[in-house]
């Protein structure tokens, strides 16, 4: 059978970084857009000649032309300009919306039947864009932001409890954004539950409370010490989780942005929350039980995405 097809659309920090992940994963052939000259071709060239010394097949193309993503079996969407110090996600908007109406359009065109992983800023809205500006049914179109939250709050508690992170599962729901909302009920070290883990004297309530502001603002973090652009090894990790979950009919149960359509009683619209990830794409919205202070946060996290999605309806009312 011929190897998958996964088109990267963007080549800088976090596409450069997924091809590699794919080549070393051996995912598939690795196709690279950019409009940048030269960066897409030189990364692909780059990482084709690590072959050798990793020990992994593949084909791998840098493009600057959409026709080369013909068939592809999944697109990753990192077009688009990440944040510098003092900027928030959202300050991305009016430009990032632009790109992604191009890339949609690619997209429709050349790659109908891909499952598209969107990680470009302000995530939830632009998700949102890029679905409507590509058509594509909607299980098929989804943001990576709640593994790499959830990533983020996994890491932070593994160093707290001073275990592996293999043994502390986390819940991050809600928008990509300053409202995001971490589940303490829902995140465990080995199954106990992080409240359990509080009564147990393992670590504190201000300490967890710590942990969890920490989680919201894990992307400035990195921002404000990079200073020339935000994380990418992180974002593309987990991008190619879901990418493994889709091309391998996984089945994960995976927090990411994707179409709520009654679940969580929303009426249609792109949002955190957690998703089984297979073959069909989005196979299920896992409609969780929140108690009120949950509810609440995640209320507040939902406005914050609308009014995105509001601001860019503004901007291009083709969206509305
Ligand atoms: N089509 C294709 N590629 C584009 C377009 C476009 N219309 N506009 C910009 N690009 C390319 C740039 O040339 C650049 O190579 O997108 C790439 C973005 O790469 P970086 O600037 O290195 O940004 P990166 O760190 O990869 O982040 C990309 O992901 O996490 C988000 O906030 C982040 O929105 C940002 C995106």
């Amino acid at each position: 059978m011929a190897r998958p097809k996964i088109a990267l659309i963007g080549a800088g920090q976090i596409g450069g970084t997924l091809a590699h992940l794919a080549a070393i994963k051996e995912l598939g052939d690795v196709v690279l857009f950019d409009i940048a000259e030269g960066t897409p071709q030189g990364k692909a060239l780059d990482i084709a000649e690590s072959g050798p010394s990793e020990g992994f097949d593949g084909c791998f193309k840098g493009t600057n032309t959409y026709e080369d993503i013909a068939g592809a079996d999944v697109c990753i969407v990192t077009a688009g300009v990440p944040r510098k110090p003092g900027m928030s996600r959202d300050d991305l908007l009016g430009i990032n919306l632009k790109v992604m109406k191009s890339v949609g359009e690619g997209i429709a065109k050349y790659a109908p039947n891909a499952f598209v992983i969107c990680i470009t800023n302000p995530l939830d809205a632009m998700v949102w864009a890029l679905q409507q500006f590509s058509g594509l049914p909607a299980e098929k179109v989804v943001g990576m932001a709640g593994v790499l939250d959830s990533a983020r709050f996994r890491h932070f508690l593994s160093v707290e409890f001073g275990v592996s992170m293999r043994d502390v599962t986390a819940f991050v729901l809600g928008g990509h954004g300053d409202t995001m909302v971490p589940l303490a009920r829902y995140s465990t070290v080995a199954g106990i539950p992080l409240p359990d883990l509080v009564s147990m004297g393992w670590t504190t309530q201000d300490k967890l409370d710590a942990i969890i502001q920490r989680t919201r603002d894990g992307g400035a973090e990195i921002v404000g010490l990079l200073k020339t652009g935000s994380a990418f090894y992180a974002p593309a990790t987990s991008a190619i989780e879901m990418a493994e979950a889709y091309l391998n009919d996984q089945k994960r149960l995976l927090p990411c942005a994707a179409w709520v359509d009654g679940a969580f009683g929303l009426d249609g619209m792109y949002v955190g929350v957690p998703t089984i990830i297979g073959a069909g794409g989005i196979e299920k919205v896992i409609d969780i039980k929140l108690n009120d202070a949950e509810q609440a946060m995640f209320d507040k996290s939902v406005d914050a995405v609308k009014g995105l999605v509001a601001a860019c309806k503004a901007i291009d009312p083709t969206l509305a």
